[in-house]
């Protein structure tokens, strides 16, 4: 396992409030309880994952600017930011790792503004409104792009 590729699983704004937030959007699982589904999901397509999560813009963006190198890839679910962030935008642009973008809910089934993503055309791919199974699905992604 030592050479399994590592992905870098990267939480935003609210999201450690999980387990508090709408369960209809986004589940009864705590943040602790996705990142042991994530870790598990990892283990069996085998990929190794490290886990971030920050309520704060500026600590999201320097975590992006210390990725390379570090990961072989990034699943990233910014929360509202998603939305408007042109300083995660531009921290991604410059990342030097493929990037997953995803949400647990269907935003483009929500409000009007969260069909807005400021990062995808930066991503390999999306994956929103699968709930937890979709850390699996971008895990997947990922690995295919990594040639595993
Ligand atoms: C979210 C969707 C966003 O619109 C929202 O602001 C979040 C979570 C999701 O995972 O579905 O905080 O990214």
């Amino acid at each position: 396992m030592s050479d399994a590729k590592l992905i870098e699983v990267m939480h935003g704004v609210n999201l450690d409030q999980l387990g508090r937030r709408d369960v209809t959007q986004y589940g009864a699982l705590t943040l602790p309880e996705l990142e042991a589904r994530i870790s598990e999901m990892g283990d069996e397509l085998g990929l190794r994952t490290s886990f971030f999560q920050t309520n704060h813009e500026g600590e999201f963006v320097e975590h992006l600017h210390g990725l390379e190198g570090r990961a072989d890839g990034v699943v990233l679910n910014p929360g509202a930011w998603t939305h408007y962030s042109y300083a995660i935008r531009d921290a991604l642009e410059f990342a030097g790792v493929p990037a997953v973008e995803l949400h647990i809910s269907d935003v483009d089934a929500r409000e009007d503004f969260r069909r807005r993503s400021v990062i995808r055309e930066l991503c390999i791919g999306r994956v929103a409104g699968r709930g937890a199974a979709g850390y699996g699905e971008a895990l997947a992604l990922l690995r295919e792009e990594l040639g595993r």
